[in-house]
């Protein structure tokens, strides 16, 4: 190099010479750097860094140049050394990211294939829960029948065996009222006539009798007698008659058109043993046209809501409240008690299956469930709205006419 420099052919030939192993320097204008393996060098050959500066005299000109040469055998050998392993790592690294690749598909797949299992899971479940809510519907309606038809042959049975009896008193009891009748004429007959038999002994002797007997006071008091058990039997009778209206025992449960008001004063008649003691009831009734119902099963509600509703009144005397009503093409039933009123919590409870705030075999539990079933029935709506302290009202709505009543 430093013999091309001094000769003047460095730039025509150095990059045919070199090709490119060498660079112009960096530091000093006008010098080369380069570098070789010269394999006739030491016992394997050596690599050689060299640079030729020109030396220029004061005019300018080139009179000579030096030439430095450097051993750079270690640094290469170590160069080569990590260029291996730098090939290496990457071949390392490239077989781990087709590894990981490989995993990253099995994986995905494997998500894929759970999510098709979760999804088939979560529609299992929903036909499962579909099929639970229809079990716990027909479970109701069991119950409820079972309930209904247990309270109704009861009710026949009682209504039954006092019909008979109670039929015999009654028209016995009307043939007693003439016997009566005839028996107080002939004896104002009799006493008519003591008053033309004059002054003797035997006259004297029923006077007295008449006294002792208090004769004139039978006369005013069996009439009085007679009327009030009069009025025992016919409210016998009546009770009777609303036993067997309530159970509806001849027919099976039929759709028909029925008078409510009528319904809900048979139902008071045979709740009134649990009611009279502990509350007054009020109605107040509208004019109400007859409503497409199952007529037993609606009562079977106004029993329950009535009964619940005296339940809830304290030791002092309340008031319970009956009224209806019409409004757009439905009626609507509304019973009302000044009672204890129902604590927040409890309000989403209440209509739950079993669920009851009573002492064990005081309530079961049912009556609202089954209350609420029968309504849905209806196509109605049963709502409830409750003070604490104040008292409870539960609004029936029921429409008028069913759209579809085969069902
Ligand atoms: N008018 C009301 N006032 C206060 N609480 C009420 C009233 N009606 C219902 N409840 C509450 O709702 C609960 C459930 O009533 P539901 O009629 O279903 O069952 P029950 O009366 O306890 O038992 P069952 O009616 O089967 O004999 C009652 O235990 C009571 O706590
Ligand atoms: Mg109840």
């Amino acid at each position: 190099m430093a013999d091309l420099i001094v000769d003047g052919a460095m730039i025509d030939i150095i990059s045919d010479l070199y090709q490119n192993a060498y660079r112009n320097s960096l530091i000093i204008p006008e010098a080369y750097e380069a570098e070789g393996f010269f394999s006739r060098l030491g016992t394997s050959g050596r690599w050689l860094f060299f640079t030729a500066a020109p030396l220029k005299n004061s005019e300018g000109k080139i009179v000579g140049a030096i030439e430095t040469l450097q051993d750079i055998t270690e640094r290469k050998v170590a160069e080569s050394a990590l260029l291996k392993a730098q090939l290496e790592v990457e071949e390392i690294v490239e077989q781990r990211t087709a590894q990981l690749a490989d995993m990253n598909s099995t994986l995905r797949r494997d998500v894929e294939r759970r999510e098709q299992l979760e999804y088939e899971l979560t529609k299992r479940n929903s036909e499962l829960n579909l099929l639970n809510a229809k079990l716990v519907t027909t479970q109701e309606h069991l119950v409820q029948s079972e309930k209904l038809a247990s309270i109704g042959q009861l009710a026949a049975g009682v209504a039954h065996e006092i019909n008979n009896p109670i039929g015999y008193i009654f028209s016995n009891y009307g043939m007693l009222e003439s016997y009566l009748g005839s028996l107080f004429e002939m004896l104002n007959a009799y006493e008519d006539a003591e008053k033309s038999c004059g002054d003797s002994d035997i006259v004297k002797e029923l006077q007295a009798r008449r006294v002792a007997l208090e004769v004139d006071f039978l006369k005013e008091d069996i009439p009085d007698l007679m009327k009030e058990s009069k009025e025992g039997i016919v409210r016998v009778r009546k009770i009777v008659q609303d036993l067997k209206d309530f159970s509806h025992v001849d027919a099976k449960p039929e759709w028909s058109f029925a008078n409510l008001n009528q319904g809900i004063d048979s139902t008071l008649n045979v709740v009134n043993n649990e009611v009279k003691y502990k509350a007054d009831i009020i109605k107040e009734y509208g004019e109400l046209p007859l409503v497409q119902c199952l007529p037993s099963e609606i009562n079977q509600v106004v029993m329950n809501l009535v009964v619940n509703a005296a339940h809830a009144i304290g030791p002092d005397r309340g008031k319970i409240w009956i009224r209806t009503g019409v409004e757009n093409e439905s009626v609507w039933i509304e019973v009302t008690d000044n009672g204890s009123g129902i604590p927040k919590e409890v309000v989403p409870r209440i209509f739950d299956p079993f669920y009851t705030t009573k002492p064990v075999g005081k309530g079961t539990g049912l009556g609202l469930s089954l209350s609420y079933g029968i309504i849905q029935k209806h196509r109605g709506q049963i709502d409830v709205h409750t003070v604490i302290g104040k008292g409870t009202t539960f609004r029936l709505v029921l429409p008028l006419k069913q759209t579809d009543k085969a069902e």
